[in-house]
C-alpha cells in the first residue's frame, strides 16, 4: 500500500451520524466520520458510501468543486477510516434501495480527511451473505461492523435497558454476586480456577447465582435482580454457550403466581420497548404432564396446533398385525392432524416418513380425509366406517391428513412431537414473527440417573415440592411434582425457576432423597442449611436466558449471533485463541502440574 499522508482530527468534531441524515437536513453543513463501505469513480465524480454504526450515507465528490478531496479519493479503498466535511443536498436520483434510510439525500463533499487506511480485507463487510463462521469468529471485530450484527447488539442493549427499568420501577435492587465461588449444583460441570494463595484449592465459576440470591432473601433484601454471567462446562449447541447471561431474579414473601405475574409484566415491557409489540397480559399455562402427552416435549412450540392424540380406543381391533400386536403389548396408537394436507402426494408422505425414521419411528401411517373419500393404506383393515370414525374422533376434516404411529405411550409422544415439528417446519407453519409464550408448570421433582444410580433433582435441589405431594417424598419420590416452572417461547426454554425451600428440615429431606448424607449435605451446603436456621423468608424466583431471548427477538437461530465475542462449538475463542497454554511459571504459581 502506498504511503498515505494521514491526518489527525486536529480539532475536527463529528456533527452527525451517517445513517441519521434526512431531507429536512438539506443545506446543513455536516462533519461525518466513518468507514468507506463502497467507493465508485464515475470520471469527474466519486461516490463514497460512508458507514458508521447508525447506517450509510452517500457522499459525492466533484472534481471541479472539490479538486483536493477528489484527488485524495483516488487512494481510498474499502474500510478506510475517513472524515467528510460537506453540505447535505437532496439526491438528484433517489437511491433505488428503498430500505436505505438516507436514500433521499447525499453529502456534497468539500473536504476529505483520510484518518487511517485498511489492509485488503478477509471478508466483505457490505456483503449480506455471511462468510464461513470460523473466519467470522477470527475477525470478529470486522464481523461486528456488519449492520446485522450492529442491529443484534443494539437489540441486546435495549433488552437489558428495558430489564433494568422494569425491575427498578418494581422495587428490585440490582446486586452483583461473586464470580469466584464454591461449586454450585446446576447440573453441568464447573469451570475451575486454582487459588494461588490457597495451594491445592479451587474456585468454581458460578453456573448461576442461585445460592447467593437465596442468601440475599435471608438477608431481607426482598427483591433482587442481576444481569448475571453464568459459566457451564457442557456440550455446546446453537442455544448453549459456555458463558452466557441470565436475567436473574428472586422475591421474598411470594408464591408461584406472584413470580409468574412479575415475569409476564417484564416480558410484556421488553416486547413493548424493543419491538413496539403487545403480548398477552397473561401467558397460557400447561402442566408438564400435558405438555409431554399432547406435544411430546416439555417445551412445546404452540405456533402450530397439531396436538398429539391417543386414538388407541378408536382403532380397537384392526386385523393389522403391527397395530394389534403393539396394542396387545400395552402400546398406544397416537397421531395428529395436519390441516389442509389431505392431498399430500406419495412423495410428500414419504418425506414425512423420513422425519419419522429420524425420530426413531420406522412405521408412520396416514389417513387422508379427501373430498373423494378416505384414502389410506390402512383402509383394507379398518373399512370406510371405522376410518371415518377415527377421523371424526381426531378432528380430521375433509382436506386434512392424519399422521399416526404405534408404540410405547411415552416414547411415542416424544417421537411424534419431533415429527410434528419437522412437518410444521417443512410446511412453513412456524412463523418467526409470531411469538407464542407458554408457562409449563408442575415439573417432576426428581428423575432417575442411571449414570449416577440415584435420584437427581430435575430443577435444582433447592426447589420446593408441591405441598400436595410432600408426603410421597420418601415413598414414591418419582411421582412428586415440584413447584417449578419454565417459560417457553416458540419451542425454546427461555426461563426456569421455582418456589424455594426455606426451612431447614425440608431442605435436609430433599438432600437425603438425592442421596446426600447429613454429613455430605453439611460439607457442601452447610452455610445454606445454617442460614435457613436464622429466619429465612418464603421466597421464589426465576432466571431468563438473555442470549436466547435476544436471539428470538431478532430472529436469529443461534445465540452466537447476539453475543459480541462468543466461543465456537469447541469452546474456543478464535479471535484471541483462548483457551491457551500457559507458562510453567504460571502453573507453578498456582501449584499445578501437567499430566496430559
Ligand atoms: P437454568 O439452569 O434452567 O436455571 O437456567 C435458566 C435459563 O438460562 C438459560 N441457559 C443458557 N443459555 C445459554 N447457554 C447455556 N449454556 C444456558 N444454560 C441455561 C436458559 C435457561 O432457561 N438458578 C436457576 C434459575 C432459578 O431457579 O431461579 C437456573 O440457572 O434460557
Amino acid at each position: 500500500m502506498a504511503e498515505l499522508d494521514l491526518e489527525g482530527l486536529n480539532g475536527l468534531k463529528r456533527s452527525h451520524y451517517c445513517g441519521t441524515i434526512r431531507l429536512e437536513d438539506a443545506q446543513k453543513d455536516v462533519v461525518l466520520m466513518g468507514w468507506v463501505d463502497k467507493c465508485r469513480n464515475l470520471g469527474g465524480l466519486v461516490f463514497i458510501d460512508l458507514r458508521d454504526r447508525s447506517g450509510i450515507v452517500q457522499c459525492a465528490i466533484n472534481q471541479e468543486t472539490a479538486p483536493e478531496a477528489f484527488q485524495k479519493a483516488g487512494s481510498l479503498r474499502n474500510e478506510f477510516v475517513i472524515a467528510i466535511e460537506g453540505t447535505v443536498a437532496p439526491r438528484a436520483v433517489p437511491s433505488t434501495n428503498v430500505t436505505l434510510a438516507t436514500k433521499d439525500v447525499e453529502i456534497i463533499t468539500k473536504k476529505l480527511h483520510i484518518l487511517n487506511p485498511c489492509k485488503p480485507l478477509p471478508m466483505n463487510i457490505s456483503d449480506e451473505q455471511l462468510p464461513d463462521e470460523g473466519l467470522r469468529m477470527q475477525y470478529r471485530y470486522l464481523d461486528l461492523r456488519k449492520p446485522r450484527m450492529v442491529r443484534n447488539l443494539t437489540m441486546r442493549h435495549r433488552v437489558t435497558k428495558a430489564v433494568r427499568d422494569y425491575f427498578d420501577a418494581n422495587g428490585f435492587l440490582e446486586i452483583e454476586t461473586p464470580n469466584l465461588v464454591a461449586s454450585t449444583p446446576e447440573g453441568a460441570r464447573d469451570y475451575l480456577v486454582p487459588s494461588r494463595v490457597n495451594p491445592g484449592k479451587f474456585y468454581a465459576l458460578p453456573q448461576s447465582p442461585q445460592l447467593y440470591k437465596q442468601m440475599l432473601m435471608v438477608s431481607g433484601l426482598d427483591r433482587y435482580f442481576q444481569i448475571a454471567r453464568c459459566f457451564r462446562d457442557e456440550d455446546l449447541r446453537a442455544d448453549r454457550q459456555p458463558e452466557f447471561t441470565q436475567i436473574d431474579m428472586e422475591m421474598s414473601f411470594v408464591e408461584r403466581d406472584d413470580v409468574l405475574a412479575m415475569i409476564e409484566g417484564l416480558v410484556g415491557h421488553i416486547f413493548r420497548e424493543t419491538k413496539n409489540m403487545e403480548v398477552p397480559a397473561h401467558f397460557q399455562r400447561m402442566t408438564y404432564a400435558d405438555a409431554l402427552e399432547k406435544y411430546g416435549s416439555d417445551k412445546p412450540d404452540l405456533r402450530t396446533d397439531m396436538v398429539i392424540q391417543n386414538l388407541t380406543e378408536a382403532f380397537g381391533q384392526t386385523g393389522f398385525a403391527v397395530i394389534d400386536d403393539g396394542v396387545s403389548k400395552g402400546q398406544a396408537v397416537k397421531g395428529f392432524v395436519v390441516k389442509g394436507q389431505g392431498g399430500a402426494t406419495r412423495k410428500e408422505q414419504d418425506l414425512f416418513k423420513t422425519f419419522g425414521v429420524a425420530a426413531k419411528l420406522p412405521g408412520l401411517f396416514f389417513i387422508a380425509n379427501t373430498s373423494n373419500g378416505i384414502k389410506s393404506s390402512l383402509l383394507k383393515f379398518l373399512g370406510e366406517e371405522k376410518a371415518a370414525a377415527i377421523c371424526a374422533k381426531a378432528g380430521a376434516q375433509v382436506g386434512d391428513l392424519l399422521v399416526l404411529a404405534v408404540g410405547p405411550s411415552k416414547e411415542l409422544s416424544v417421537a411424534l412431537g419431533k415429527v410434528r415439528l419437522d412437518i410444521a417446519n417443512h410446511l412453513n407453519l412456524l412463523d418467526p414473527n409470531e411469538y407464542k409464550l407458554l408457562w409449563v408448570v408442575d415439573f417432576p421433582m426428581f428423575s432417575w440417573s442411571d449414570e449416577e444410580n440415584r435420584l437427581v433433582a430435575e430443577h435444582h435441589p433447592f426447589t420446593s415440592p408441591l405441598p400436595s405431594d410432600m408426603d410421597r417424598l420418601e415413598s414414591e419420590p418419582l411421582t412428586v411434582r415440584a413447584a417449578a416452572y419454565d417459560l417457553v417461547l416458540n419451542g425454546m426454554e427461555l426461563a426456569s425457576g421455582s418456589v424455594r425451600i426455606h426451612q431447614r428440615n425440608l431442605q435436609e429431606r430433599i438432600l437425603k432423597c438425592i442421596g446426600l448424607s447429613i454429613e455430605e449435605a453439611e460439607a457442601k451446603f452447610g452455610f445454606l442449611l445454617e442460614a435457613f436456621g436464622y429466619g429465612a423468608p418464603p421466597h421464589a424466583g426465576i432466571a431468563l436466558g438473555l442470549d436466547r431471548l435476544t436471539a428470538l427477538l431478532v430472529g436469529e437461530s443461534s445465540i452466537r449471533e447476539v453475543i459480541a465475542f462468543p466461543k465456537n462449538t469447541n469452546g474456543v475463542d478464535l479471535m484471541t485463541g483462548a483457551p491457551v497454554v500457559v507458562t510453567d511459571e504460571q502453573m507453578k504459581l498456582v501449584h499445578l502440574q501437567y499430566d496430559l
